[in-house]
């Protein structure tokens, strides 16, 4: 029998090795995490873990993922995931579960298994301030578009799928759904569907979010056309119209030459843009709740803006 107070001593000493072994551990999965998006030819989902080999008891293991929007570059994703792995270590340093989202991609790690498994929070669903007139006709005409958006991003390989329908003739709506591709079709399917009841109708632009999959709609152009291009069935050929102002491609004058690994030493030096952060701190039950999608608003810990581009 050890005297109490030399128990009580132990235990601080442990727990405090323990929360730098996780931070290690950290350090080695967003490193691998970074590494692979620098890596690949065209990463858009990354799967990840780290563990202690000395076994600890619970062992301690850290998961992470990272998802970039499914019409993003490489050189876009490996940008924002790169950026995203300095910005959970610099805003979530002591937590075993954390999100970030950005425009581009979504990054999280946690202490338990997230390989496969469905998560539904935290949840966000942000949504533009600006309504639509007519938005009976107009939700009508989302969730129509919706439902046959779900069953095409579920069955994709990537689990990513864009449509674009006309609401006027000079009004389209664009709408995006994506799953993590470790989500089987049935998984994504359910995600999704769960995603859309808790979007917000009737805006010019909204999204739901959960760490699974997400859903967005806008009346503005938000993701790259011709990068789905192929994704969507042949079009038939556009009539000969005068072809209408283009968008003038976002100048993205830098070159990172630099590893995004030692990016994450270094300060920021790539400015890429970034429409939305969040960082929230998932409750430590909360991921094993399936009926989150009725928290609908979720609890962000912060909010910005929506992107006007
Ligand atoms: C750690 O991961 C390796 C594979 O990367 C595995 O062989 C080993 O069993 C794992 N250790 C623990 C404690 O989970
Ligand atoms: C994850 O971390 C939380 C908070 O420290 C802890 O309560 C939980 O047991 C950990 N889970 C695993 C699988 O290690
Ligand atoms: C949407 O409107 C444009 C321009 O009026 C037209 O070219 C296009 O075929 C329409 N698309 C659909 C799916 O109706
Ligand atoms: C859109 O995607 C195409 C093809 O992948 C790419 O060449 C182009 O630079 C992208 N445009 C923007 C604005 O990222």
């Amino acid at each position: 029998m050890e005297p109490k107070d030399t128990e009580s001593a132990s235990s601080i000493f442990n727990s405090v090795s323990i929360a730098s072994i996780f931070l290690l551990l950290l350090l080695c999965l967003l490193l691998n995490l970074s590494y692979r998006a620098e890596a690949q030819d065209r990463p858009t989902y990354v799967f990840h873990f780290c563990n202690d080999s000395r076994q600890t008891v619970p062992p301690d293991q850290v998961y992470g993922l990272f998802l970039c929007r499914g019409d993003q570059s490489q050189a876009s994703c490996r940008d924002c995931v790169g950026y995203a792995t300095q910005e959970i270590l610099r805003r979530c340093p002591t937590e075993k579960d954390s999100i970030l989202w950005y425009d581009q991609c979504m990054l999280t790690y946690s202490n338990q298994s997230i390989l496969s498994y469905q998560r539904d929070r935290p949840a966000i669903a942000p949504a533009k301030a600006t309504t639509i007139s007519d938005p009976a006709r107009f939700n009508n005409l989302l969730d129509e578009t919706l439902s046959s958006l779900i069953p095409k991003a579920a069955s994709a390989g990537n689990r990513f799928a864009v449509e674009k329908v006309n609401f006027t003739v000079s009004q389209p709506l664009y709408t995006l759904a994506q799953c993590t591709p470790d989500l089987t079709t049935t998984d994504c399917t359910m995600c999704l569907q769960m995603t859309v009841q808790g979007l917000q109708r009737g805006r010019q632009g909204a999204r739901f979010m959960n760490p699974s999959c997400y859903v967005r709609y806008e009346t503005n152009l938000f993701y790259n056309e011709t990068a789905v291009a192929p994704l969507s069935p042949p079009a038939p050929p556009p009539a000969p119209t005068p072809t209408p102002p283009s968008l003038v491609p976002r100048p993205k004058g830098h070159k990172i030459s630099t590893a995004v690994i030692i990016a994450i030493v270094a300060p920021i030096g790539v400015a890429i843009v970034v429409f939305l952060i969040l960082c929230c701190l998932l409750r430590r039950s909360a991921a094993k709740r399936p009926e989150a999608a009725q928290d609908a608003s979720g609890t962000p810990s912060e909010i910005l803006p929506l992107g006007t581009g």
